[in-house]
């Protein structure tokens, strides 16, 4: 009988691994640690999260299904709660995604992660820790083709503080806890849902279509992007948990060379899911041209709010990243029998269906991404002005505050 203590059941992908796992009505006992004032407010939390991907009654049903420990797992190994100690699986989602707040986001990815790490340690039937990390940890200057091997590197000049706790947190658990039966799994970009599009989460894709209704590509119009679906992230997840035996510690949950996303090719895709203005044809440009990027913002959203603004230099940074232009082999993956993801243009028509305005898509991410610093030389000029930036982040914090007490989220 698997027990499988699951972090970051709020989250995005923490939500769609639930659910799947829910309606499969395994034998399986799912334990989730949530931030809450007591169990039954978690429980309302993630019947919430589960309620994106189904109606509101199958989410309280399927949401009675889970145990309860209401905690941080930054303080994991101070949780005495006897439930932990029968675990048999963790699969370890939480995280503090946000980019640029370095120093509280190292506390959490790394310091935290560690913690987890001390309590799972004391839990004497563990077969498998799979830790969530992130391709990304590859840094600003990765090979065309990444394989697995060759990051965590500590050489490597990361574009957000986000990428560097999370290598920090990989390479402090391969040197402290060796005795730990560790599986590290690093999603690519994570976009959409194959079948529900944005439903369960806009995140990210407000990116792709605001590069597209701006018509420019950062680098190559023919260059790639490595964007795979929540669904099959979570599908993966769930089938690394259960195989008894898996060849390698570390695996890419990417695209990979069969699935990566041409910008040409989803240009074409978006001429027939969403047909204003086309053919499309998308000017190149370089990321780091500040000014290219700001005329078009200015004339195709304009720069008249604080939100556009702040839209505009978190673009600027996603351009960084488009611009990497690299592939995550998944061999490792695909050679075990795992499903080969669908490259977005086969979902982005649903995805743009369900889909309101791109400027909503983007606030939903605005307490992650407004009012921060870049790093170093690259940091904009454009700020948010102070009393809207305040605001916003007054906005962030009632909502943070919400979600952790007794309101869903
Ligand atoms: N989404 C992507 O594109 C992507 C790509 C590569 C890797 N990843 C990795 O995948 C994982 C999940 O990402 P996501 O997109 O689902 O993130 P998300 O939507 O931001 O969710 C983060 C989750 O972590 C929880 N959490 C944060 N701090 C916590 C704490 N101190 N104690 C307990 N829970 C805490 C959050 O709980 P609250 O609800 O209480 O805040 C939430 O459930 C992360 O490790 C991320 O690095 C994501």
């Amino acid at each position: 009988m698997s027990r499988i203590l699951l972090t970051g059941a709020t989250g995005l992908i923490g939500g769609a691994v639930l659910h799947r796992a829910l309606a499969a009505k395994t034998g399986t006992e799912w334990v989730c640690l949530v931030r809450a004032s007591d169990a039954e407010a978690g429980r309302q939390r993630i019947a919430a999260r589960l309620g994106r991907f189904t109606s509101a009654l199958n989410a309280q049903r399927l949401a009675q299904r889970v145990e309860i420990v209401a905690g941080d797992f930054t303080k994991a190994d101070q949780i005495g709660d006897p439930r932990l100690d029968s675990v048999t699986q963790v699969l370890h989602l939480a995280a503090d995604t946000s980019w640029w707040a370095q120093e509280k986001v190292h506390r959490t990815n790394h310091d935290g992660t560690l913690s987890l790490a001390r309590r799972a340690s004391r839990m004497k039937n563990l077969t498998r820790f799979l830790h969530v990390s992130t391709a990304m940890i590859c840094g600003g200057n990765p090979p065309a083709i990444m394989d697995e091997t060759r990051y965590p590197d500590a050489e490597a000049r990361h574009l957000v503080h986000y990428s560097a706790s999370k290598a920090a947190a990989e390479t402090s658990l391969a040197a402290r806890f060796a005795d730990l039966p560790v599986v590290v799994a690093r999603p690519s970009i994570v976009l959409g849902h194959s079948t529900l599009g944005a439903r369960p989460g806009s995140s990210i894709l407000w990116v792709i279509r605001a590069c597209d209704r701006l018509r420019l590509v950062a680098g190559d119009r023919d260059g790639t992007v490595d964007i795979v679906p929540i669904d099959w992230v979570a599908n993966t997840l769930v089938e690394m948990l259960e195989r008894p035996d898996l060849a390698h510690r570390i695996y890419h949950l990417s695209a990979g060379l069969k699935s990566r996303t041409r910008w040409s090719d989803l240009g074409r895709t978006l001429d027939l899911v969403d047909p204003a203005d086309s053919p499309r044809h998308y000017d190149e440009f370089a990321a780091s041209d500040r000014a290219t990027l700001q005329a078009r913002f200015a004339a195709v959203f304009g720069m008249d709010e604080a939100i556009k603004i702040a839209m505009f230099r978190a673009l600027q940074a996603y351009y960084r990243f488009c611009e990497l232009n690299v592939t995550f082999d998944n061999t490792r993956l695909l050679s075990e029998g795992f499903a080969a993801p669908p490259s977005l243009p086969h979902y982005i028509g649903r995805c743009v269906e369900t889909s309101g305005d791109i400027i909503d898509q983007f606030r939903e991410d605005f307490g992650n991404l407004a009012s921060a610093p870049l790093q170093g030389d690259r940091a904009p000029r454009t700020r948010v002005p102070l009393s809207d930036g305040i605001a916003a982040r007054a906005g962030a914090a009632r909502r943070n505050a919400a979600r952790r007490g007794s309101t869903p989220a």
